[in-house]
């Protein structure tokens, strides 16, 4: 949504400021479904999360707990089971906002051998979410992710200014090429994860190397942060509107 102030001859770039997150529409990156990872751990917070992000302008979410073979022993049946009862809330009391579920899966050997031989759970029509490790990049990297698309999936590889092991951009420049989308998280941009993966998303949105962009809410701190980016943030918001992120076309 914008909003016009009259001001005599100042330049548009500050004439229009963004109220709030509409010109994303859709969010595909989050962990709202209760208690299953480390994200929302109750239904209370997850209608709490959704109530407020409809209210900041999104009218589509696809929310992606983790599936990490270590950490999150989570699979389809579980996650759509957890997610139903959130999914009845919004159906029943926001009925304008849209929610589906899937996943961030995390690639490694478990995922090459226990979750992709099973199915995945795509989201509008193909796509899915996928991470890897902090701490580098795995060996296979290259073969789990075009695995990945050998399935017949779109992999979207979630936050990559976040992977500080990679300097470099050309890796992401060789995965564009190839048909991978890149998804920046919305806070990153703010410095709420440091100087460095704030330096790495700007340097990223200079180069036209995202496709998408996400809030990867986890809980309350979050929430509060991404609520005040508007008020706090002008400029920023300006770009990221100005960036156009294909979010509306996972409508
Ligand atoms: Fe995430």
């Amino acid at each position: 949504m914008f909003s016009f102030f009259k001001k005599k001859n100042a330049p548009a770039s500050i004439t229009a400021s963004i109220t709030d997150f509409s010109f994303l529409g859709c969010d595909m990156h989050s962990h709202m479904v209760p208690g299953i990872d480390d994200g929302s751990q109750s239904l209370e917070d997850s209608i709490r999360f959704v109530t407020k992000l409809s209210e900041l302008g999104f009218k589509k979410l696809i929310t992606t707990p983790h599936i990490h073979g270590e950490m999150y022993d989570n699979d389809t049946i579980k996650v759509q089971s957890y997610f139903k009862k959130l999914q009845e809330y919004v159906q029943e009391h926001i009925p304008d906002l849209s929610i589906g579920v899937s996943a961030e899966y995390f690639l490694d050997n478990y995922f090459q051998d226990e979750v992709l031989p099973k199915g995945l759970m795509p989201f509008a029509n193909n796509n899915v979410l996928v991470e890897v490790s902090m701490a580098g990049w795995p060996r296979n990297f290259k073969d789990l992710i075009f695995n990945v698309q050998a399935n017949g999936y779109r992999p979207i590889l979630a936050h990559p200014e976040r992977y500080l092991y990679e300097t470099d951009t050309k890796i992401y420049e060789d995965l564009k090429a190839k048909g991978i989308l890149l998804q920046m998280n919305l806070l990153s941009i703010t410095g709420y994860y440091g100087k460095t993966v704030q330096d790495n998303a700007t340097k990223m949105m200079e180069r036209n190397l995202y496709d998408l962009c996400g809030t990867d809410l986890h809980h309350e701190r979050h929430l509060a942060k991404i609520e005040s980016m508007p008020a706090q943030y002008p400029e920023i918001m300006c770009k990221l509107n100005e960036y156009g992120f294909k979010n509306k076309e996972l409508y």
